[in-house]
């Protein structure tokens, strides 16, 4: 029997004996008191839940155990602008393969430009295409992460990375993810974009009041809601700006 190095991170847990104060945060979140364990996919897991209801709290701390700054970046990157991390990496427990990632990466969208901004302090570009990331459009720079910084062999968290992107960058990001899961890439992804989401080869985590479930593609509100408000768009706005949209909407 060969063993797999995928997935770099197999699974992620609340310890036992982390005994949270249930209404102080993270732990008042009902998402993390009833997570259990978080099995990963060995290419891509999906984040996927209403807002606020924990999936960057998760993210984030799944990045600081694993050693990445609150602000994301590379390992080397050691920000502390973020004023409020949350203790639950303190909580996690971690399962690993045998096999170390050879490269990783955290994409927290807040403070992607706290991150340029340090990469042009350090001078350091080379896996940036050498260019500054504050040079390029936001989307722009994001797609240099995933076509010129991620090598392959990594494990990279990426939080709501559609955020930058227009439709078509984002079918380029998920070719360009397809490629470095090739490459034996893992990526745990926080996500609400529709087009990312429909990438097969993943799990899709969802979180909600009770916990997290694994919810197939098809299921998910952000293809059942897009899917249904693209076909039938005139009368869903009708519904819910309560006019006639004869003329098309005005929005
Ligand atoms: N630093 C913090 N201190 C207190 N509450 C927080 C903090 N960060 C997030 N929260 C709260 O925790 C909940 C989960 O937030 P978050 O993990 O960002 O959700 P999501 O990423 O799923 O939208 C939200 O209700 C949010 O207001
Ligand atoms: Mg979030």
């Amino acid at each position: 029997m060969t063993l797999d190095a995928k997935p770099y991170l197999q699974a992620v847990s609340v310890r036992s004996d982390a005994a949270g104060d249930p209404n102080v945060y993270p732990f008042n979140i009902p998402s993390i008191r009833g997570m259990g364990t978080l099995r990963f996919h060995p290419d891509v897991t999906f984040f996927v839940g209403e807002n606020g209801v924990g999936k960057s709290t998760v993210l984030e701390a799944i990045a600081v155990a694993l050693g990445y700054s609150p602000e994301g970046g590379t390992k080397n990157v050691q920000l502390k602008t973020v004023e409020s991390v949350s203790s639950l990496h303190q909580s996690l427990r971690l399962a690993r393969s045998f096999k170390k990632p050879a490269d990783g990466y955290f994409l927290r969208a807040e403070s992607f430009f706290n991150v340029a901004t340090y990469m042009d302090q350090v001078g350091y570009l080379g896996g940036y295409d050498n260019r500054s990331l504050h040079a390029r459009s936001h989307g722009e720079a994001f797609m240099t992460l995933l076509t010129h910084k991620f090598r392959g062999d990594g494990l990279y968290l990426m939080d709501e990375p559609e955020a930058a992107l227009s439709p078509n960058r984002q079918l380029a990001a998920l070719a360009a993810i397809h490629q470095l899961v090739l490459e034996g890439s893992q990526f745990i992804i926080a996500t609400h974009s529709p087009i990312l989401l429909a990438y097969p080869r993943a799990r899709i985590l969802q979180f909600g009041d009770s916990g997290v479930a694994e919810v197939r593609f098809e299921d998910t509100e952000h293809y059942t809601v897009t899917r249904d408000f693209l076909n039938n768009f005139p009368r869903r706005l009708e519904q819910l700006l309560g006019e006639p949209t004869d003329e098309g909407p005005l929005l």
